[in-house]
């Protein structure tokens, strides 16, 4: 089975935990598009673990690939696997591989996004240069940089391998997107947005595996809304029912530490990223945290249905509401829906 697996929203929806959720039945954990912009958090056992540019498979020791459609900060990948490797994680080239397609992102694509960044609110991870000169065909790519190492990133030349035979052999290769479907530089919320395709197409572009060996899209979407950076936000709370929110569900950038805004769910929105990703089944994450959220909020409501609000009726029963919440996404999104009640993977429940 080939999966793809790409957050309906902004990001942040909780893909790191389904994808670890998810990964123990694959082989292979592969990211296509993006960099150290990411940030996925995964809770094991009380640990925590934050992952950037390494598929979250290494934390079950599958292997993992960086596929050509990233763009890696060598020296952050570097400090990453070093803490992996603190935390008891196994990183080595055996595990882990990056495409010799994949573009290096340099510290000049870091200096250029610091200087650019103004109005979009980009993470500072040197992405829209390092995407631009791949564009503009002035990006270096690992084939090329492995030939002439630096002295202090000498290590990566191990790691680089092209692994896309092996894929497509393997016939059991999870995909784990990053960033959300609404800052998909195409489809998503222009010119705010990440500039990579974000979307489930990307998995292929990112890899070069075949389209038609892709098996099915999974997507991921909190039960409220958050967005980092700038850009419209049309079903953004109050300042007092963010402020309330934010702090139950420690709504904090994973990268950046920045706050996140935060909003009520839209089902419009939803149903257009489950159409552009062709998902066939949903996982709604933060189910707990929205359930504290709304029993602590002033007004208790409210999803936005057809540019309406409506109300949630149960409310007061936490089994209920998660049926409740699903049974909302489900029947509008024409797909099957679980829910995630908690940080850890026994938290994930399939309805
Ligand atoms: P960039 O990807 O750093 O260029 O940032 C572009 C926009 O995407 C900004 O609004 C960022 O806050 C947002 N963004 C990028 N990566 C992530 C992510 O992993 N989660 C949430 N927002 C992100
Ligand atoms: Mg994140």
């Amino acid at each position: 089975m080939n999966t793809v697996v790409v957050g309906l929203q902004y990001g942040d929806e909780g893909k790191g935990k389904v994808i670890y959720y998810l990964c123990d039945s694959y082989d292979w954990v592969v990211r296509y598009q993006g960099g150290a912009n990411a940030g996925h958090t995964v809770h094991i056992n009380g640990a925590k673990y934050v992952l950037h540019q390494v598929p979250t498979g290494i934390l079950r020791g599958k292997k993992c690939y960086i596929g050509n459609g990233c763009v890696v900060d060598v020296g952050a990948l570097k400090q990453e696997i070093q803490d992996l490797q603190d935390q008891g994680v196994t990183v080595n080239p055996d595990l882990l591989s990056i495409s010799p397609k994949a573009h290096v992102l340099f510290d000049t694509h870091i200096v250029t996004d610091i200087k650019n960044n103004g109005h979009i609110g980009t993470t500072n991870r040197g992405i829209g240069p390092a995407y631009s000169d791949k564009i503009n065909r002035k990006g270096i790519r690992f084939d090329e940089y492995t030939k002439d190492l630096p002295a202090q990133h000498m290590w990566v030349g191990d790691y680089v391998k092209g692994r896309l035979d092996d894929l497509i052999e393997s016939g059991n290769v999870l995909f784990e997107g990053a960033q959300g479907t609404m800052l998909d530089v195409d489809h998503g919320t222009y010119p705010y947005v990440t500039s990579s395709n974000t979307t489930s197409a990307a998995a292929c572009t990112g890899t070069g595996f075949p389209i038609t060996k892709i098996d099915q899209v999974i997507g991921v979407a909190k039960a409220y809304v958050t967005r980092v950076g700038e850009g419209p936000f049309n079903t953004r709370m109050s300042e007092k029912s963010e402020n309330i929110l934010r702090e139950i569900g420690n709504e904090y950038g994973a990268t950046t530490g920045r706050p996140r805004n935060c909003g009520w769910i839209n089902l419009d929105d939803l149903e257009y990223a489950s159409k552009i990703n062709g998902v066939s089944k949903v996982y709604l994450t933060r189910l707990d945290t929205y359930f504290d959220f709304l029993n602590k909020a002033d007004r208790p409501h409210m999803y936005l249905v057809d540019g309406r609000r409506v109300s949630l009726q149960h409310y007061n029963n936490f089994d209920e509401f998660v049926k409740e919440c699903c049974g909302l996404v489900a029947a509008r999104l024409n797909v099957k829906v679980s829910a995630s009640i908690g940080p850890e993977e026994k938290d994930i429940v399939e309805l």
